[in-house]
């Protein structure tokens, strides 16, 4: 099977590794709009025609599924992605929410969403778990983390006190922290040396490749997956990247 695997640049590639732990597919196809990207402080309209274009990409790719790794366009395109495709695309909400009700068997936990703030702005995360009858959601937009990542930033002094700057009035400490971000993965040491060992971490790309595993029976291969990296701007430093990351 050959799965594709989209984002609004390099950070979907923490969610590529999940699945590449995993080992559920043969063949990957990796695109990343790092032409555009950030996708998380644009419109509606804007993400969701980005994200129409993307599709497009994908169909021409002969994809079998498509997981879309960015939670922005998780948020906002996901539906109309669906509607639109030949083959079945997931988002990584669901799976998210999936992974928190595995996690949490208390309906009273307090759990913290970090997103950018499209995705906050969307109440996508909140509404989901609220269906699920989590009632205590805190949804907090933490976009400085992206540019933090991209530059390599994963630790130390200057990452400390943007977890100040985001979080020192907060008046609880979350049961679940929901790295509802492609990048926040990569900081998810750090994250859960700030908060203590009482806060669990949901990861997105660990949660999807739960939901691939239990809803869609997916099981692991042994053979030896090929990844092919695409990008709307300069394909080599997302290699670059994607060789340090992975
Ligand atoms: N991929 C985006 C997400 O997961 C983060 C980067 C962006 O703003 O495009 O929401």
């Amino acid at each position: 099977m050959r799965l594709g695997v989209f984002d609004s640049g390099v950070g979907g590639l923490s969610v590529l590794k999940s699945l590449l732990h995993a080992k559920l597919f043969k063949e990957y196809i990796y695109y990343g709009d790092t032409a555009r990207v950030p996708y998380g402080v644009k419109d509606k309209e804007t993400i969701i025609k980005f994200s129409l274009e993307a599709l497009d990409f994908f169909k021409e790719k002969k994809v079998d599924m498509l997981i879309i790794a960015c939670n922005t366009v998780s948020a906002y395109a996901l539906e109309i992605l669906k509607k639109q495709a030949p083959f079945p695309v997931l988002g990584v909400i669901e799976a998210g929410v999936l992974a928190v009700k595995n996690t949490l068997k208390n309906k009273n936990s307090k759990i913290l969403v970090i997103a950018t703030k499209a995705t906050v702005d969307s109440h996508a995360y909140k509404q989901a778990l609220l269906k699920e009858d989590f009632l205590q959601v805190e949804e907090k937009a933490t976009g400085l983390f992206v540019p933090m990542v991209e530059e390599g930033i994963f630790k130390g002094s200057f990452l400390n006190s943007a977890f100040e700057y985001y979080f020192n009035d907060l008046d609880f400490n979350p049961d679940a922290l929901i790295l509802a971000c492609t990048h926040f993965p990569l900081i998810a040491d750090s994250l859960g040396e700030y908060f203590g060992e009482n806060t669990k971490l949901i990861h997105s790309g660990e949660a999807i490749a739960l939901q691939l595993q239990q809803e869609f029976k997916l099981m692991s291969i042994q053979e030896e997956a090929s990844v092919k990296f695409y990008a709307s701007s300069d394909v080599k430093n997302l290699k670059k990247i994607a060789k340090l990351w992975l």
